[in-house]
């Protein structure tokens, strides 16, 4: 028996910003604190919310999204928030498509191929994780992709770890 799944009173506190009028939001909070899942989760509610919609995950490195959220966290959520949602992950262009149509990719900004890809698409939500190692200009030129037309509000969801000292 896998236990019944709740937020922690942090994610509590994370929804209530989710949920709320800003575009763009950023969580911060020490490692392991349930930044990225409460993010996936609520991106998740998002493409459920609305058919059709398109949702990128995006992080600097694809081979460090694809050991965290690719095959972790993503599937973990699923597993324990959307349990009867079915879900099939395309290893040729990495997304995900629901059963309403609705898409969810990821991606990595250091592959030119794939953001030349990321560049001729529109999404209704892009979400940076780690962003600390995203460089601005990258951020900047995905936010221009933060336009697709739907009846959910724009958002912009952004998770960064404290960065070390050096940063
Ligand atoms: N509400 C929750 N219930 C159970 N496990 C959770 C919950 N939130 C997060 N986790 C688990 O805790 C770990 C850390 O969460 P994560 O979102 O990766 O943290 P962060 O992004 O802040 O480093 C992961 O293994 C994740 O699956
Ligand atoms: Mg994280």
């Amino acid at each position: 028996m896998t236990q019944p799944f709740s937020l922690t009173p942090d994610q509590h506190a994370a929804n209530r910003l989710l949920g709320g009028a800003a575009t763009h939001i950023l969580l911060r909070g020490g490692a392991r604190s349930g930044k990225t899942f409460v993010l996936v989760r609520a991106l998740v509610i998002r493409a459920l919310r609305a058919t059709g919609t398109r949702h990128g995950i995006f992080r600097h490195r694809f081979n460090a999204l694809r050991a965290t959220i690719v095959v972790d966290t993503f599937p973990t959520v699923m597993r324990r928030c959307f349990p009867s949602v079915p879900w099939q992950l395309s290893r040729t262009d990495w997304s995900v498509t629901l059963p309403n149509g609705s898409l969810i990719m990821f991606g990595g900004l250091d592959d030119e191929e794939r953001t030349e890809k990321i560049l001729g698409l529109e999404f209704a939500t892009v979400y940076l994780n780690e962003a600390s190692q995203v460089a601005y200009g990258a951020r900047n030129m995905l936010l221009t992709r933060l336009a697709q037309k739907s009846p959910l509000a724009l958002k912009e969801y952004i998770d960064a770890n404290p960065p070390t000292t050096a940063h």
